[in-house]
């Protein structure tokens, strides 16, 4: 496939990284989500979702969200805390409840205040977790207020990371959101990680949220780089090493809660993302490898099959029409708005 490509056939693309939330946010963003196959929810709710009875309880609010007919299986994910059980996370595990375990470090970001303080605390869960094989997803920056926030997913490599990988031999992690250099050079010098990336990371850099005003939308945690850094995310991304794979992180909030003088972080890419993904593969004159990306290589790490059905995607002259906004009760949800027209379109059988 070259770049005269118009027109690609994939198994249905999954996230293994997504922020659904609850209640009227729910309702509103679940059916963006819908025709993915699979999607590993994150459990930052206010309160998190902290027990195998939450994460149950939360699956069925989701699925009864989610318009009838929907492929979407959600993954579901605790929240870990210093109180997790591990008897509770390896059994929830075992009956199929959760797919995997999430660490926030306390702080780090949103909803992440019930976070681990001392990493100590939670051996016992690591160590019940590499026995079982359960993944951990890590939110990778340290908290520390003399850590600048550039450096934070760097520091947390040294300092956090790479101890609790050598405490825990076995453990499976894999790098959430990853954001740097240092983050892809850790992933390929290492066994048992992966990597999500997420769309909005491959598309800008720090100058979209600082340069000619303040631009709340792009504004995420782990936050936007320097190019040097998108550009080894973009290579990383498209490279077809299985250790990378697609986690959009899309991260709804509404539109008051981001344009504030402490506006929050997350950017909403869930309406647009896998035609901002195609565009990018293609500007990397990697179609042939995109499948691996959005498709296949989450599901090989997570040791789930290949989804059986296909979407295609269908490159036209005409701009996709992805919606600049979305309604959330009575709030504004603005969708990551990517900076260039969207050529490729899907096309779904389902
Ligand atoms: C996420 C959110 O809003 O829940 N925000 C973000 O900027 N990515 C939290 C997270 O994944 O860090
Ligand atoms: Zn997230």
């Amino acid at each position: 496939m070259h770049l005269m490509t118009n027109r690609l056939t994939l198994c249905r693309p999954d996230d293994w990284h997504l922020h659904l939330r609850d209640g009227a946010m729910l309702a509103a963003v679940a059916p963006h989500s819908a025709r993915l196959g699979r999607a590993i929810i994150m459990p930052n709710l206010v309160p998190p979702v902290v027990t195998g009875a939450d994460a149950a309880a939360y699956r069925d609010r989701i699925r009864a969200a989610l318009p009838a007919g929907a492929p979407l299986q959600p993954l579901m994910t605790l929240y870990l805390t210093e109180t997790t059980d591990p008897a509770d996370v390896v059994a929830s595990h075992r009956d199929g409840i959760i797919a995997a375990v999430k660490l926030y470090p306390a702080g780090a970001t949103t909803n992440s205040a019930s976070g681990v303080r001392d990493f100590d605390r939670v051996r016992p869960v690591f160590e019940a977790m590499a026995a079982a094989g359960i993944p951990l997803c890590v939110h990778g920056e340290v908290t520390d207020p003399e850590v600048d926030i550039f450096d934070r997913e760097a520091v947390f490599i040294d300092r956090v990371l790479d101890p609790i990988r050598r405490a825990t031999p076995g453990l499976r992690v894999v790098m959430e959101h990853v954001t740097t250099r240092e983050g892809v050079d850790y992933v390929r010098a290492n066994d048992a990680i992966g990597a999500t990336i997420t769309t909005h990371h491959l598309v800008i850099n720090r100058n979209a949220i600082l340069a000619g005003g303040i631009r709340p939308h792009y504004y995420c945690l782990p936050v936007a780089k320097r190019e040097t850094h998108r550009l080894a995310l973009r290579a990383a991304a498209t490279s077809g090493d299985p250790r990378f794979f697609s986690g959009t992180d899309s991260a709804p909030h509404p539109d008051r809660a981001k344009e504030s003088a402490c506006g929050c972080a997350g950017c909403f890419t869930a309406p647009n993302w896998l035609p901002i993904v195609a565009q990018v593969f293609e500007e990397e004159a990697a179609l042939d490898r995109l499948e691996q990306f959005v498709s296949l290589n989450g599901a090989t790490f997570y040791g789930y099959p290949a989804n059986e059905d296909r979407i295609t995607l269908v490159r036209r002259a005409d701009p996709a029409g992805a919606p600049a906004e979305i309604r959330a009760d009575q709030d504004r949800v603005t969708v990551f708005d990517p900076g260039f027209p969207l050529h490729w379109h899907v096309e779904d059988p389902a």
